[in-house]
């Protein structure tokens, strides 16, 4: 058997901890498949007398995380540390410029930084993995990269961030409202006190600039995705939606429409009995579709040590086994440029909740705007009084365009009959 493969972790939290228990538990079944052993030789993390479930015996533990990047007795520098700038971003350019293989469970630095950071890598001749990145313990990564590698990718399709799904599933479950349920997730450690990178849809932006990336073969490019957070989601549109046959579900998704690339992350409708309508609370699902293949659904763990560190574990393995590939499968002189495709071009069905004046006569006042907007509508149905006096109206439209839907939305709210703004949401069929 060759030499071990020697790896440096910065950062011991929850991955990091995560991946070495891993590599310490199952060293035996990692050497054999890698072909050589792996084998931990230092860690750094911030506060040296934190107390860590972990066994740190025979393994230095540096004060400076990028003394990881220059040890001269360090192939692989395993960073979970995060941020996308800082130390993080540091010690991984630091380690690819020494010629050391960088493994990473950083979105935020992939997402932002991965084409520089990948056209370093190839420079170098070493390799930048990140499966650890996207949807946790689920390889979706590898199976773009290799699984799926023959298909031409029409859509792909994800509920990628736990905080949100969890959120989202517990409203429906426990009829409860989004600051209340928020407020358990951060008790219970499922959110963290500033929880706008998850709630807010930024999570899920970087794991889809990710994806897209891998799938169609272009640049990442995260300031083109459209995002839209679950703030806005109200138990009412939760109870409505599944009144309908619909789960509400932040989704991420990317697609190439008439060869423009639209990357988008909002709350949707989807049918409950999808592949991605029964993801319940903190799991993550991604759901590709590609020429050859039809529909591939992928679901699992999306966060948390063991999860996270099998991912990580993964692309360890593939080094020792000597897998060499440019880090977006594609080298990034090959990656395209893709236009991003304006969402107010985007065609598919809404779902609407009018509240209106309980009067006579409404139904004809809304409903033209419907058609003066050429909106063909699936049905109109009045669920209930509002505790404000307005009657709700949810209207379900056939297939029309956002640009069309939004300047609805906007007449309707003018009117003399409307309490307040119409909600809106897409479905996903
Ligand atoms: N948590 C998940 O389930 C999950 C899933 C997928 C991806 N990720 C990504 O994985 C990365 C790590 O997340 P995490 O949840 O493991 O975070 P975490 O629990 O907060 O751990 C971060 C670790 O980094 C250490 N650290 C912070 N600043 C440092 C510095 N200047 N030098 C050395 N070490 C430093 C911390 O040290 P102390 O322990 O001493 O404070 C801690 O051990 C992030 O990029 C995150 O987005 C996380």
């Amino acid at each position: 058997m060759s030499s071990p493969l020697r790896i440096a972790i910065a950062g011991l939290g929850t991955v990091g901890a995560g991946t070495l228990k891993i590599v310490q538990q199952n060293a035996a079944l990692l050497a054999a498949r890698g072909g050589r052993a792996i084998e931990v030789v230092a860690v750094s993390m911030r506060d040296a007398n934190k107390k860590r479930d972990v066994k740190l015996d025979g393994i230095r533990v540096e004060k400076d995380a990028r003394a990881l990047a220059s040890a001269s007795d360090v192939d692989v520098v395993v960073e979970t540390i995060g941020g996308d700038e800082g130390i993080a971003r540091e010690m991984v350019e630091a380690a690819l410029n020494n010629k050391k293989h960088v493994v990473t469970a950083n979105k935020a630095l992939i997402a932002k930084h991965g084409l520089a950071l990948a056209a370093l890598a190839e420079k170098q001749g070493v390799v930048l993995a990140f499966e650890a990145a996207v949807a946790g313990g689920i390889p979706i990564i590898g199976a773009l990269r290799s699984g799926l590698a023959a298909n031409r990718i029409l859509r792909i399709a994800g509920i990628l961030n736990g905080t949100c799904n969890y959120i989202l599933t517990t409203m429906q479950r426990e009829q409860r409202d989004f600051a209340d349920v928020l407020a358990d997730a951060q008790k219970l450690g499922y959110a963290e006190a500033d929880p706008s990178f998850d709630v807010d849809g930024i999570d899920t932006a970087h794991k889809v600039a990710i994806l897209t990336s891998l799938a169609f073969g272009t640049a990442p490019n995260v300031s083109a995705v459209h995002v839209e957070g679950i703030r806005r989601i109200s138990i009412a549109d939760i109870e409505y939606a599944a009144s309908f046959g619909y789960r509400i579900k932040l989704l991420g998704i990317a697609t190439m429409e008439d060869g423009k690339l639209l990357q988008r992350v909002h709350p949707c409708l989807v049918p409950s009995a999808s592949p991605l309508g029964v993801i319940d609370g903190p799991f993550n699902a991604v759901q590709v579709e590609g020429d050859a293949v039809g529909r591939v659904v992928f679901e699992g763990r999306g966060a948390g040590g063991g999860p996270t560190g099998s991912a990580i574990v993964a692309d360890i393995l593939a080094i020792a086994r000597g897998d060499s590939y440019p880090p977006f499968t594609v080298a990034t002189n090959q990656l395209l440029q893709a236009t991003p495709a304006p969402l107010d071009a985007h065609q598919g069905s809404y779902y609407l909740r009018l509240s209106l004046k309980d009067e006579p006569g409404v139904l004809a006042e809304f409903t033209r705007a419907f058609a003066a907007e050429k909106i063909s509508v699936h049905s109109i149905t009045q669920r209930a009084i509002a505790a404000d006096a307005s009657a709700q109206v949810i209207v379900l439209t056939h297939q029309t365009n956002e640009a069309a839907v939004a300047r609805a939305a906007k007449r309707i709210a003018e009117l003399p009959i409307s309490v307040a703004a119409p909600v809106v949401l897409r479905i996903e069929n």
